[in-house]
């Protein structure tokens, strides 16, 4: 019994090491789109979509990546979800999501919450917050509607349920159905199989 569990720890720590090396970096937005930056998809109509991270000038000490499409020149934000919280329209200190591989990072589908992930596959950290003295990282999220695409956070932590997007002006939550950006998916799947004792190499 004892070496079983000295194994699964020797593993889990194995995983939480493949996520450290990072393939992709935040470029600073000035009005072009960098020739790295990650397109994160197109909408029917042809137009480029790609990820933003963003300092919603408030109260919160919050970073959160966003939708920037190819001519905007400014995110309108606000909380979840709805109407109640003010309208912030950032156009200063945007940055861009970059990568030199455009093919490593890849949208897996959810059926709830971002954390179904987390055992095979490495979330892209799209900011940082803190709140009453706990850490969040909001993660990337999509969710493709009538050919468009909506791009916000999601948390792993289940207190912030579901993708959080801006249509327009308004703020919405998508509670099922959607995409979380990853990268090393597929590492993480053969270091799976390599550590079966009966899988058989092919
Ligand atoms: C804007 O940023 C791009 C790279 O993202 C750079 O190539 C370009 O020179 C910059 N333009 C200005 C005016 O700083
Ligand atoms: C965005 O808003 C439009 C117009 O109100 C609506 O038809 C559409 O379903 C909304 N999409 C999402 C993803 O909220």
């Amino acid at each position: 019994m004892k070496v079983i569990i000295i194994s699964v720890f020797i593993f889990a720590s194995v995983s939480a090491d493949q996520c450290r090396p990072r393939n992709y970096y935040w470029r600073p937005f000035n009005g072009s789109i960098p020739n790295d930056a990650f397109l994160a998809g197109t909408d029917l109509n042809g137009k480029k979509n790609y990820v933003a991270k963003i300092i919603p000038l408030d109260s919160y000490s919050w970073t959160v990546p966003e939708l920037i499409k190819e001519d905007w020149a400014y995110i309108d934000f606000s909380w979840c979800c709805g109407g109640s919280s003010p309208l912030i329209r950032v156009d200063k200190a945007i940055e861009i999501l970059c990568t030199e591989n455009q093919a490593s990072l890849q949208w897996q589908e959810v059926e709830k919450h971002a954390d179904e992930l987390k055992p095979r596959c490495c979330l892209v950290e799209g900011g940082i917050g803190a709140t009453k003295g706990h850490i969040y990282i909001p993660y990337i999220g999509r969710v493709v509607q009538k050919g468009h695409n909506f791009i916000g956070r999601t948390y792993t932590d289940r207190s912030y349920k579901g993708l959080h997007i801006m249509n327009g002006t308004v703020s919405r939550q998508i509670l099922k159905d959607y995409e979380v950006l990853t990268y090393h998916c597929d590492d993480n799947e053969v270091s799976l199989r390599n550590g079966e004792p009966e899988s058989k190499s092919s």
